[in-house]
């Protein structure tokens, strides 16, 4: 199962079903990832992927599009509001950037 370690505010957990990281952020607060349009228009939500990047999906347009925008170069950042995750094995290990 996907464990999730936000290192900024050392919260670990199981999220065994995956899905949409800002679901697992509205139910975990502790989470500390700001969030402000959850449309990828903003940027706030970025991250950086430390660990599991195989476990993430790949961006949509929108979120490619903002991320060029914001020249965030690196496949490891991505917008906490449109990144998805599977499920399986793993860990994954995210910094936020702001
Ligand atoms: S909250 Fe605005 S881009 Fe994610």
């Amino acid at each position: 199962m996907p464990r999730v370690f936000f290192e900024r505010t050392k919260l670990e957990v199981d999220w065994p079903e995956g899905g949409s990281l800002v679901d697992l952020c509205d139910r975990e607060p502790r989470a500390g990832v700001p969030f402000s349009c959850r449309h990828a228009n903003c940027g706030t939500c970025r991250v950086e992927v430390r660990e599991g990047l195989e476990l993430c999906e790949a961006p949509d347009d929108d979120e490619r599009q903002l991320l060029e925008h914001l020249r965030a170069d690196s496949d490891r950042i991505r917008l906490a509001c449109q990144l998805r995750v599977r499920a399986g094995d793993g860990r994954l290990h995210l910094w936020v950037t702001l």
